[in-house]
């Protein structure tokens, strides 16, 4: 195995969805320029309670692509694809902050429709908080999710963020504005 193999294969992981279904967490990579615009536009068509609410380009998806491997192997970010029968179905990242945030790290996740409610969520975030875990910086993850979003509060708390506040009128959605609410999950002692 080539050096630069080696290093792609640290963060391969396997896990099991609840139907019995085996899912690959990996680090993405270049070819998986397609695969990311489809399941970004699959969530976006949905009208996912996500930031991104526009349908992206191969030429937009490439370029930020190639940014997420950047900030990856300059240790900006840790960023996992779930993947079943070569397709991605699902996505988690924590952005590292920078300077004074350095020991912080904000989490995102996301699984498209037809591939909820059978475990991945929960095990993708688990899968990248051991990665986090073994990041010297990082010491607190946060995270913000919209107050109408049940499901992925309830994922969350089970995994041990708890609610730290509350950011007003913060999101335009579906016609209104609402709530973000703000968790938070200790890594590592502080103080
Ligand atoms: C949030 C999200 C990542 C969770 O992924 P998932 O793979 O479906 O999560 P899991 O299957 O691990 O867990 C789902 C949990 O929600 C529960 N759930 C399902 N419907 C629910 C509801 N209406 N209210 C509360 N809980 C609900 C399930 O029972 C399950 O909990 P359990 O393990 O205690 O039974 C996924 O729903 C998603 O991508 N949503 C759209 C995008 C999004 O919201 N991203 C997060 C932005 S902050």
């Amino acid at each position: 195995m080539s050096v630069q193999n080696a290093i792609l294969q640290v963060h391969e992981m396997i896990i099991k969805a609840k139907d019995g279904r085996k899912v690959v967490l990996r680090k993405p990579k270049m070819s998986d320029v397609k695969g990311l615009l489809n399941f970004i536009n699959s969530l976006v068509r949905e009208d996912a309670p996500i930031l991104c609410n526009r349908r992206m380009t191969f030429k937009e998806e490439r370029k930020w692509l190639k940014g997420v491997i950047e900030d990856i192997n300059k240790k900006r970010k840790i960023y996992l694809v779930a993947e079943i029968d070569g397709k991605i179905i699902g996505a988690v990242e924590i952005r590292k902050g920078r300077f004074r945030e350095k020991h912080t790290g904000e989490l995102g996740v996301s699984v498209i429709r037809e591939y909820r409610n059978l475990g991945i969520g929960k095990e993708m975030i688990r899968a990248i908080i051991k990665l986090a875990k073994k990041d010297r910086d990082l010491k607190l993850l946060y995270l913000t999710v919209y107050a109408n979003n049940k499901v992925a509060q309830h994922v969350y708390e089970k995994i041990g963020f708890k609610r730290v506040a509350v950011l007003k009128n913060r999101i335009f959605y579906k016609g209104k504005y609402i709530n973000q609410i703000v968790m938070e999950l200790p890594l590592k002692k502080m103080g």
